[in-house]
């Protein structure tokens, strides 16, 4: 299987313009498929993940022979990007991109936890050395704050019927898998909603809202943007692909309040139906791109 088919790569390629002996970041490498046509172009990437299965995953892939000079690989979390790219010597940049939210690899191996069709432990970090797992939470945490998790995160209209559900399961069994997990809510959902919506699985919010809470993904990009624009030469872009609202919503308040960023995208571009039907996963992906003034 493909590790990730990467997201709006026509557009985020054409952004960051890449050309011989340009220097770019891309903050989320995954699978590589952006960073490799940055390279392709000519350009030299400094490329970060926070999962050592992504970093390991390029290292092997046979595409990085031929250009393993023009690519640096840390794995860390682009909370520190600042920090990563003084110590890799990556300054005057031309371009930095973040394709946020998860790969379709960690997505797809059940034993990464992130998946309520595929049965896996409960895990869902990205970084393997984190201490919190989904499991600490549905297991350890009381009905409020599970309520308040899942209304926050996700917006869940049952968060707290989910959350009840889940304290009254555990008291009979520890939850351990994602898809004991899953059922737990289809029941909720089953009880509370009488047309279903085939589209969506009904626990899709509730394991976003536990996903973006073990991995502290919205602090850590809260953290970040403050730290690229000293990072970028003048004319250097900011290229953001998100995939839920309050990461859109963290991306659009910080480009419209640093005054050495000009919008290049009034409105957020998003993927043409073609890619949405060739790569569902697509779908919700909204990109900004703003530029070093
Ligand atoms: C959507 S994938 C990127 C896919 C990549 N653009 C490609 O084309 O293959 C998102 C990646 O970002 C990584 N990631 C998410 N949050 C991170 C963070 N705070 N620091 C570093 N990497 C992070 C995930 O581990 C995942 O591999």
């Amino acid at each position: 299987m493909k590790y990730h088919r990467p997201v709006l790569l026509q557009k985020t390629i054409e952004f960051l313009d890449p050309a011989r002996g340009k220097l770019f970041i891309d903050a989320t490498v995954g699978g590589g498929g952006h960073a490799f046509e940055l390279l392709k172009r000519g350009g030299k990437v400094l490329g970060i993940d926070r999962d050592p299965e992504a970093i390991k995953h390029i290292k092997k892939s046979q595409k990085l022979k031929a250009k393993s000079q023009k690519l640096v690989l840390v794995c860390g979390n682009f909370s520190q990007i600042g920090e990563i790219a003084k110590s890799e010597g990556f300054s005057q940049l031309s371009g930095i991109l973040f394709d946020l939210g998860v790969s379709s690899h960690q997505l797809e191996e059940a034993r990464r936890g992130f998946s309520f069709i595929h049965e896996g432990p409960l895990d869902m970090r990205m970084d393997p050395n984190l201490n919190v797992r989904a499991f600490d939470l549905v297991n350890n945490f009381d009905k409020r704050r599970l309520n308040e998790i899942f209304k926050t995160y996700s917006q869940e209209e049952l968060s707290w019927p989910i959350a009840d559900a889940i304290c009254r399961a555990r008291q009979v069994k520890t939850i351990e898998t994602t898809t004991e997990l899953a059922k737990i809510v289809e029941a909720v959902y089953a009880r509370h909603i009488k047309r279903k919506n085939k589209r969506i699985h009904p626990a899709t919010k509730t394991f976003l809202a536990l996903r973006l809470v073990v991995n502290s993904e919205l602090l850590n990009l809260e953290d970040s943007l403050p730290q690229t624009v000293d990072l970028l030469e003048i004319g250097g872009r900011l290229v953001i692909v998100s995939y839920h609202s309050l990461e859109d919503g963290i991306v659009k308040r910080f480009f419209k309040q640093e005054s050495r960023l000009k919008i290049l995208t009034p409105k957020p571009i998003g993927p043409e139906n073609s890619e949405i039907e060739a790569n569902p996963r697509a779908r919700s992906a909204k990109l900004r791109v703003a530029e070093r003034i």
